[in-house]
């Protein structure tokens, strides 16, 4: 336990700079050319975050991912003992400025609590997250965060920084360098291996608790290819279609809800023991 708090010690700096990317990415009034500018040069620590990314999410990677982590063998937690378990990965010089992932997610949650949308959707905002405990198991930062993608098929380069995908092995393969690749056309998100991460993993645990729209916002919440950029329109179905504007709905208050105001969990403690009273068994399989 140790061990891993102390090796997991360099994610959160890559991971603030990862969010502070995307949040230069999608700035209102930016256009795709300044997309596109936004690169390398200017966020040297993302961009190799992003070549690990894309060399070693394979679709064989994906595979093994999923069939190591998506039969919940975990053991069971409750949502405050999985935040928790969360938390342990901060280690933060400057605890005053920056917040914890409990807060992260918080915020999220209180942000949608907040609009007024559905209890649903602020449960999920809350777990929204919960999956970066992957790192807790000795996942790489590459293999639990960035932008997600499908794998068995090509690339498309609305994905950033696609050129990295030139040293990932199925970037020549006779299959999944194609158009379709494994998949049928139209065949649904739910049949694509998306590129492994904490999106997937969360999706998992939560798929017999929440609602359809929730379980979209949670499961692709970082596939920008797809919400912001309308890539892979030849996979989807008319289910993924009708469920965009859910994704859509969501993806602000993951961008943009982080404040400078620490949450209090005093106070808000009895409201969030409702709500996932509501929602979640007293354990969840992880
Ligand atoms: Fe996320
Ligand atoms: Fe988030």
């Amino acid at each position: 336990m140790e061990a891993t708090a102390v090796e997991n010690k360099n994610l959160l700096p890559v991971e603030d700079d990862w969010e502070e990317f995307l949040q230069g990415r999608y700035k209102e009034g930016k256009t795709e050319e300044e997309f596109r500018n936004y690169d390398a040069e200017a966020n040297p620590g993302v961009a190799e975050f992003y070549r690990l990314n894309h060399q070693f999410q394979s679709h064989e990677y994906v595979l093994g991912k999923e069939k190591e982590y998506f039969g919940l063998t975990r053991g069971k937690k409750s949502i405050w003992e999985a935040a928790e378990f969360l938390n342990t990965l901060v280690d933060d010089s400057d605890p005053d400025t920056d917040l914890t992932q409990m807060e992260h997610l918080l915020q999220t949650s209180e942000a949608i609590r907040r609009d007024g949308h559905p209890r649903w959707m602020v449960a999920t905002g809350f777990v929204h997250d919960l999956g970066k405990c992957l790192c807790l198991y000795g996942e790489p930062q590459w293999g639990v965060v960035g932008d997600t993608f499908p794998t068995g098929c090509a690339y498309s380069d609305k994905i950033v920084f696609p050129e990295y995908f030139k040293a990932n092995p199925d970037y020549n393969h006779p299959v999944y360098s194609t158009k379709y690749g494994i998949y049928e056309p139209g065949c649904g998100l739910d049949k694509v291996h998306m590129s492994f991460g904490h999106d997937g993993y969360i999706y998992e645990v939560m798929k017999n608790h929440l609602p359809m729209e929730a379980l979209y916002m949670l499961r692709y919440h970082s596939f920008y290819a797809w919400h912001r950029h309308g890539a892979y329109e030849h996979l989807l179905n008319d289910q993924d279609r009708a469920m965009l504007p859910a994704v859509l709905k969501f993806n602000p208050y993951d961008l943009y809800s982080k404040g400078h105001t620490k949450p209090d969990m005093k106070e808000l403690k009895p409201y969030y023991d409702d709500l996932f009273a509501e929602f979640f068994p007293d354990k969840l399989d992880w």
